[in-house]
């Protein structure tokens, strides 16, 4: 396989702005691949005349959005025709790691409340088992650290880590005003994201298992 990650992430760009219709309110994920694509939207309703609505999972696509001309709306008063992210890891099920961007509590809402959902991935994300390369990312309530770290020692945990800023001093505080932790697990089961979610004080995790979506990758 030698086709570079970076072009593999502009022809799945290019897939995804193939499906896009007049009129269409698309959920548009965030990430390296979901940007890409939001520019080849852009340029296809630039060149078709087209009128598109989206809707954001992040701050940083939203700018994107704007800087390219597409206007956006939020899930409050719109819900998606359609939508599609990105993904850190992709098992033979389907099931997924996101979060790396940090964005999965909102990229999960716009992913459960649109009736089509495409995943754009690249040939490096296929995993055999979930937690190959990435930790599970989880928002959490800073009141609620301990707590989390408490009640997550009934699951196979290797390690915690709280995620730090890279570009300023302290941990990174998300969208929503909550830290991620990022957690390596032994094994991942499929109940884990349900489980996870009834801790009290986990807004959300990475872990999106079992979701109807169709894959959009490169062979
Ligand atoms: C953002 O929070 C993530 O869920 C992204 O969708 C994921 O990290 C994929 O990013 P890339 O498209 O940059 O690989």
């Amino acid at each position: 396989n030698d086709i570079s990650n970076k072009d593999a992430k502009e022809e799945v760009a290019k897939k995804v702005a193939e499906r896009v219709k007049d009129g269409d309110v698309i959920g548009v994920g965030s990430g390296s691949t979901s940007f890409l694509a939001v520019q080849a939207i852009a340029k296809k309703m630039k060149y078709h005349h087209l009128s598109v609505t989206a809707i954001p999972t992040s701050h940083e696509v939203e700018v994107v959005c704007a800087a390219l001309n597409i206007p956006t709306t939020s899930l409050t008063s719109q819900k998606p025709d359609w939508a599609f992210d990105g993904a850190d890891e992709v098992d033979e099920q389907r099931n997924l790691i996101k979060g790396r961007g940090g964005a999965m509590f909102h990229e999960k809402l716009v992913m459960a409340s649109s009736p089509e959902n495409y995943i754009l991935v690249d040939p490096s994300k296929f995993v055999k088992v979930l937690g190959e390369n990435f930790a599970v990312p989880m928002e959490v309530d800073a009141r609620a650290l301990h707590l989390v770290e408490h009640q997550l020692s009934d699951f196979p945990v290797e390690e915690v880590t709280l995620r730090q800023a890279e570009s300023k001093d302290g941990p990174v505080i998300t969208e929503a005003g909550n830290l991620i932790i990022d957690v390596r697990f032994a094994t991942i089961e499929d109940d884990f994201e349900t489980r996870l979610a009834a801790i009290p004080g986990i807004i959300e995790t990475g872990l999106f298992m079992g979701y109807d979506v169709e894959l959009l990758t490169v062979q």
